[in-house]
């Protein structure tokens, strides 16, 4: 069984940014290089651990070119670390390099968009748990929703190196094909791989795509989509795990699905976090224990962020 991962090592760290690519309308990927003891202590980061990055003398970007929506909030001087978990880590020699998928939301995400190569970063971490693997699992279905593909990513990565018993399905939905955060256009994507996205094919995992409005893969919510082919899987509920990552509304469902079909089921939680070390309380997850109605509160930033599903109060 692969544990759960802890942060032992954590600290703050300098990274260099390698690169800042914007992939769709809102979307980039970040690659952060750690060197000394930052390397270290990132290069065997679990999937779904996450760091803080402070962005606060960040610029922002030119007036022009700040989306509308943003325009009021852009100027909101960015007094906390932001939370981001990782897409992919690789350790060459002694450097290691994350892969950060990012969606632009916010004052703190806009001015992300301005990183370029050479400058440096603070980063406190790794933070949290990570997914882990249970004993005797045959079949990993990873969903996710938008932005929550970043550490399912990750996962697929670890599974198909370390768990090559495993098979490793990959469910991405968004509201559109537009809202996909994936590298490639789908067209291009659905004529050479047959759907698969690439960010998976790369590590030999099919994938499924699902889109609310129907302009991609699967018409209707992910969760549908894997409610589907359950239904026609011959597998066992008890030999698959699911690993969920996106909004919560989905990660709800996606409990109720694995709880109907007997299948053990891994959610990572968001909460808006201010420190990220188990100190503001300002990320309580309310949790249950099976068989009892009684709730208590777990840290989403210390015992999460990812939660077996099972235990989490939707
Ligand atoms: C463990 C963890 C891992 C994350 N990983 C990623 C990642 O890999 N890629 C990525 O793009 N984002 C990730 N996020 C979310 C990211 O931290 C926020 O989008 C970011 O902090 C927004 O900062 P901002 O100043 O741009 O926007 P803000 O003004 O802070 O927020 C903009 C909007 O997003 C909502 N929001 C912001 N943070 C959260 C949150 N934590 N939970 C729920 N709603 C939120 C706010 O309510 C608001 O509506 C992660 C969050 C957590 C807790
Ligand atoms: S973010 Fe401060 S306790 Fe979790």
């Amino acid at each position: 069984m692969l544990e759960k991962s802890s942060a032992v090592k954590r600290g703050v760290f300098s990274a260099t940014v390698c690169s800042n690519k914007q992939i769709r309308e809102r979307f980039y990927r970040l690659v952060l290089e750690f060197s000394g003891a930052g390397a270290e202590a990132f290069a065997k980061i679990g999937a779904g651990q996450f760091a803080q990055l402070d962005l606060s003398d960040t610029a922002l970007p030119p007036v022009e070119t700040i989306p509308d929506d943003l325009a009021d909030v852009a100027e909101r001087k960015i007094l906390l670390r932001r939370p981001f978990s990782f897409a992919d880590v690789t350790t060459k020699g002694n450097k290691t390099s994350v892969d950060i998928l990012y969606c632009v939301v916010g004052p703190a995400t806009l001015r992300m968009t301005t990183l370029s190569a050479r400058e440096s970063v603070s980063v406190l971490g790794p933070l949290g748990n990570g997914f882990w693997v249970p004993d005797g699992k045959k079949t990993a279905l990873l969903v996710s929703g938008g932005m929550g593909t970043g550490p399912l990513q990750h996962l697929a990565k670890i599974l198909t190196a370390d768990f090559p018993d495993i098979n490793v399905i990959a469910f991405a939905g968004a509201r559109s094909a537009e809202a996909l955060p994936f590298e490639r256009q789908l067209d291009e994507i659905s004529q050479q791989l047959g759907f698969s996205l690439p960010e998976f094919a790369k590590y030999g995992v099919e994938s499924l795509v699902a889109t609310d409005d129907g302009s991609a893969g699967f018409a209707g919510p992910v969760t549908d989509c894997i409610s589907e082919w359950l239904g026609s899987s011959k597998s066992a509920g008890k030999s698959m795990v699911i690993y969920s990552c996106g909004p919560e509304a989905m990660l709800a469902r996606v409990a109720e699905i694995a709880r109907e079909k007997n299948i053990d089921c891994q959610v990572s939680m968001e909460r808006r976090m201010a420190c990220g070390i188990s100190l503001c309380q300002s990320c309580a997850v309310e949790c249950k224990t099976a068989g009892s109605n009684d709730t208590f509160y777990k840290l989403c930033c210390e015992d999460g962020p990812v939660f077996d599903s099972a235990e989490v109060v939707f």
